[in-house]
């Protein structure tokens, strides 16, 4: 089950607002893995080249598999790992979706030197470990906590076009 949560109280709104779009602050509560992969299916399939989306939370706390369920709505394919020992997978798709992990770099990566300015010409950017560099790059910003050990808590600070319209909308 994924739902809303009933109050958005206390989240700070102040250190997401990126690329000067407004961000539209959201939590949302997954149960379990598939849950979160249809969260970022949700996301995947609003997915547009330019879009860069950092993901904030600790080791197993989903990040990779909400990144399964974003390619896969972007139309891409089903083979998508963790690139903590990659750094950078491609995946092709309606809209390429470049998949980084800054788990290895140093605290102050430099993702232009990866070349993720070219990327977001023609592509869209998730980055796992996203703390590593500067907030300038991303759009959009993901935070997971994890509450139990299937629970995550999605904190979601997205631009209008990649956020799902509330079921009584
Ligand atoms: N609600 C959930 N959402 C995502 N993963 C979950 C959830 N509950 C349990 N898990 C498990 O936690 C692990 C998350 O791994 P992964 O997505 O690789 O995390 P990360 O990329 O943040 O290190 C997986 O083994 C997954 O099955
Ligand atoms: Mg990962």
């Amino acid at each position: 089950m994924v739902r809303s949560s009933e109050s958005e109280a206390g989240l700070d709104t102040s250190t997401t607002e990126a690329a000067g779009a407004p961000l539209q602050p959201r939590r949302l509560l997954s149960r379990g893995p598939d849950d979160t992969a249809r969260i970022g299916w949700g996301i995947g399939a609003r997915l547009r080249p330019g879009d860069c989306l950092a993901l904030e939370g600790g080791l197993g706390s989903g990040k990779t598999t909400l990144t399964q369920g974003i390619v896969a709505g972007a139309g891409g394919g089903e083979d998508v790992r963790s690139p903590t020992f990659l750094l950078h997978a491609v995946h092709p798709g309606r809209v390429t979706v470049h998949h980084l992990d800054l788990y290895r770099l140093p605290q102050t990566a430099d993702l232009r030197a990866l070349g993720l300015d070219e990327f977001l010409e023609e592509g869209a950017a998730v980055v796992e470990w996203a703390e590593r560099t500067s907030r300038e790059w991303f759009n959009g910003v993901i935070r997971i906590a994890v509450l139990g050990p299937t629970d995550r808590e999605f904190r979601l600070s997205l631009p209008a076009h990649l956020v799902e319209p509330a079921p009584d909308a």
